[in-house]
């Protein structure tokens, strides 16, 4: 890691706008004959960049495998862009950061600490333990979160606007503040955040280096009014920091950081396009045969334990036990996309997903009617067909900072969806008067939920359907993002 006080009193970059994430916008593999392919990745960071259409604006992000690493190693300074690659007409710096030192700090710290946090994942009585291990997945993240601030450092222009992005990056705000006073820095969490009586499950220093981390942004973003107020109950309970909670203001320290709230929607044209693509017709056409005339249920999530996909089929479950009416009605198709499977907690929560699964089509299923269709491979559009298809859309997570398949749905659907949402989901702030609200916990008002939406009129369907597009496409992406570099100027 080089000197960051050499940065300090000589700026030499000339990025006028800079994201940093752990997840770039481009990833590498490794082809059969050894050369490196490139895949785009999508979201809303990368429609929001798009959108300034500065040249200048670096994105600097982790290598995050092998054929990452070596592409990041093979470009001057890790500049993708400088290396021949088409990033897309953007400048990318990928950080090849020491394998160990980014599981560490990935798996160790952002994904099985601060991620657990954030969405009340413990299982309390026996978890968390912080003890030596944690303390050296802690170093590696303050390590990590070092090599993104001076990577920006160096890239960024004299008064240069940098947004920082979640939670594996809390520490960077401070660490950036630190080597370039002269930056305008914002932190966006793209995830909930946690009540401070469990924040506090973390150990007290951790606690306050990110709380001060963070707080080292001059704006810390969130998606909605109820994460941001958290992280202010944060501050005041573990800092002792001055909040002013109408003006969404946190003093510690003698700076005053300004906490914003930006909800992000989903992007209307690129889905209604995309939601009409051949490839989607043809996905859309083999769920039909495999449906028939009955009713759908469909839900899609990357396999996260926030998601709450367990508790979700259990629903499904009372639902055909208690009200024999559905039989050979309804089909479930559940879409569950591999996600951080590095995890054994992920892993075998994917495992009882499919074991539930079959449970549930071994009791109720016959040789004419499978009940619950079950995908645990990625394939999206496979997955805008079934929102075209949804009667009803089942979103009900433990707790997550937005949602967007919530969102989505609404925006694609063919004939009208009825929407199943969860009151722990961010997107619950703006969608929740026309979804059917349930306690993400309560697997018998979350069938009841279920089967009131089955049962909707069409109508009426039709009517909630449309406000929830309207509701979920009030802040598209580039919008988003624009905003956020505006309130930092
Ligand atoms: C979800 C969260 C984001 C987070 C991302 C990381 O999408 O909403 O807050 O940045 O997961 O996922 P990854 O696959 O990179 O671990």
């Amino acid at each position: 890691m080089g000197d960051l006080t050499t940065e300090r009193s000589n700026p030499t970059g000339t990025a006028p706008v800079l994201v940093a994430s752990n997840r770039g916008p481009v990833s590498f593999s490794t082809a059969e004959d050894g050369t490196l392919a490139l895949r785009r990745g999508g979201g809303g960071l990368v429609s929001g960049l798009s959108a300034i259409g500065d040249p200048d604006a670096v994105w600097v992000c982790a290598a995050l495998g092998d054929a990452d690493r070596r592409a990041a190693r093979e470009a001057p300074d890790g500049r993708l862009d400088r290396a021949g690659h088409d990033v897309g007409g953007q400048a990318v710096r990928m950080l090849d950061i020491d394998p160990e030192t980014f599981a560490r700090a990935y798996n160790g710290v952002a994904n099985s600490t601060l991620w657990f946090v954030h969405h009340l994942l413990y299982a309390t009585p026996t978890a968390p333990a912080f003890g030596a291990a944690f303390r050296t997945e802690w170093q590696a993240y303050t390590a990590y979160n070092a090599a993104f601030a001076e990577a920006l450092a160096a890239e960024a222009a004299p008064g240069a606007a940098v947004l920082v992005q979640d939670y594996h990056l809390s520490l960077a705000p401070a660490l950036l503040r630190a080597a370039r006073p002269d930056l305008r820095i914002g932190h966006f969490s793209h995830t909930p955040w946690a009540p401070p009586e469990y924040f506090r499950l973390l150990p007290d220093d951790v606690a306050e280096s990110v709380l001060t981390g963070i707080l080292g942004a001059d704006r810390a973003a969130f998606l909605t009014r109820r994460w941001a107020l958290a992280f202010a109950e944060c501050c005041a309970a573990v800092l002792g920091a001055e909040v002013d909670r109408e003006a969404l203001t946190v003093t510690h320290a003698g700076r005053t950081t300004r906490l914003g709230v930006h909800g992000l929607g989903a992007d209307a044209d690129f889905l209604r396009e995309r939601a009409h693509r051949p490839d989607v017709e043809e996905r859309l056409a083999a769920l039909r045969e495999a449906v028939g005339d009955r009713r759908t249920v469909v839900r899609v999530d990357r396999t996260e334990l926030s998601k709450n996909i367990v508790r979700g089929f259990q629903a499904y479950r009372h639902l055909l036990r208690t009200r024999p009416e559905w039989h050979d009605r309804v089909v479930h198709i559940a879409f569950a996309y591999p996600s951080r499977t590095d995890l054994a907690e992920y892993r075998d929560y994917t495992a009882r997903v499919r074991e539930l699964a079959a449970e549930i089509n071994t009791e109720f299923g016959t040789d004419s009617w499978q009940p619950l269709i079950l995908h645990v491979n990625d394939d999206f559009p496979r997955s805008l067909a079934a929102y075209r298809l949804a009667d009803v859309a089942l979103v009900n997570p433990i707790r997550d900072g937005m949602n967007l398949v919530a969102k989505e749905v609404p925006v694609v659907s063919d004939r009208g969806c009825a929407l199943v949402l969860s009151r722990e989901a961010g997107a619950h702030a703006e969608l929740g008067e026309d979804a059917l609200s349930v306690n993400p916990y309560d697997v018998i008002a979350t069938a009841d939920a279920l089967h009131t939406g089955l049962t909707m009129a069409a109508d009426e369907r039709a009517d909630r359907t449309k406000r929830l597009a309207a509701a979920a496409t009030a802040l598209p992406p580039q919008q988003w993002f624009l905003d956020q570099l505006d309130a930092l100027r």
